[in-house]
């Protein structure tokens, strides 16, 4: 791989616009339960979200966006015999300059269900969901993400077009742009615009989740806790356009669709996609010479990125 640039534009801006942002705490929670049937028998020893995406567990992809995000108290809600992995790979945090702490899932009840179980964690702050299997990338990432951290209240989330909205949370507009429903995976879709597994939200969400009844497939759906944001005009729908990537990596073939993506763009560009450590540096969440004490002497792809990383950042 080639040496790094120091920095780019969208990070001197994303630093600014964090500086102006509201000052409320923002806590993350990464979902990173769920049974992963799609993948048997991959996920029968291990979950989904440990399972490498090219050259890196997926769970780093979305904690990426966290740390992205500026976001350093973080949650990870897992199934509880996967916590142990987790904890081996992610431990407290520290090596990436941030916390991480862990609460367990015992059934996949529904994305919703992340809130009652953070509700200590999350205390009287804002949060940012992130599903654990999800991939964000392209320019412009920081931005969106430095705008919703402004808006100190209300929710806002994300969408993609799709080009099968029946297998996602759809969100239709009304004829003046503002969304005016929300359906979990329509038979007849009103739009093509799915949900992606990003969300933030203002504290009022801990309220709204404990309000939510399960739906006919057992769930507390997301999509009613964001509907009660609509219904009191509190919602913020982003959009991803086509220069953006997102992956919802459920299956065998959206895992290698994503990896694939991952090694051309990697490949092509020396730049890694969600090395944690590189965010966490280039944040100032780590000193360079934490950074060079951490990296494992053994050679590969990763260990030799980061000890480029220290190297660009010296003198
Ligand atoms: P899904 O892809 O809907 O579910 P899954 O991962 O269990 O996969 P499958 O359908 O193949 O059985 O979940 C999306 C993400 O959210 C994924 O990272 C798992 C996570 N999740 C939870 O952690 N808890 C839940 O209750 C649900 C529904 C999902």
């Amino acid at each position: 791989m080639s040496k790094l640039p120091v920095t780019d534009s969208s990070f001197f801006l994303s630093q600014h616009l964090m500086a102006n942002s509201a000052s409320t705490t923002r806590k993350g929670i990464v979902l990173a339960g769920g049974y992963g049937t799609r993948l048997y028998p991959s996920t029968v020893a291990t979950t989904k979200q440990l399972l490498p995406i090219y050259d890196k567990p997926l769970i780093y992809y979305p904690l990426s966006v966290l740390l992205y995000a500026g976001v350093r108290e973080i949650l990870v809600i897992c199934m509880p015999e996967t916590l142990a992995s987790f904890r081996l790979l992610l431990g407290n945090g520290s090596r990436f300059g941030v916390s991480i702490q862990y609460e367990t899932q015992d059934q996949p009840r529904g994305l919703a269900e992340a809130f009652l179980i953070g509700k200590e964690f999350i205390g009287n702050d804002q949060v940012v969901l992130i599903l654990g299997d999800n991939i964000f990338f392209g320019q412009g990432l920081g931005i969106k993400l430095d705008v919703a951290l402004s808006s100190s209240t209300g929710a806002t989330v994300f969408t993609y077009p799709v080009c099968d909205p029946s297998a996602f949370g759809v969100i239709s507009f009304d004829e003046h742009g503002n969304p005016d429903a929300i359906e979990e995976k329509p038979e007849s879709p009103k739009s093509k615009y799915a949900l992606t597994g990003l969300y933030f939200f203002d504290n009022d969400v801990i309220q709204f989740a404990s309000e939510v009844e399960p739906s006919i497939r057992g769930e507390l759906e997301i999509t009613d806790l964001i509907r009660k944001y609509m219904e009191r005009g509190d919602l913020v729908v982003e959009t991803f356009g086509r220069g953006f990537s997102w992956f919802d990596t459920g299956t065998h073939e959206s895992m290698l669709q994503a990896s694939t993506f991952v090694e051309a763009i990697q490949k092509r560009q020396g730049l890694m996609i969600a090395c944690l450590e590189e965010i966490a540096l280039r944040k100032g969440f780590i000193s360079a010479d934490k950074l060079a004490s951490q990296i494992p002497s053994h050679k590969n792809d990763y260990t030799d990125y980061l000890r480029e990383l220290v190297l660009g950042q010296s003198p």
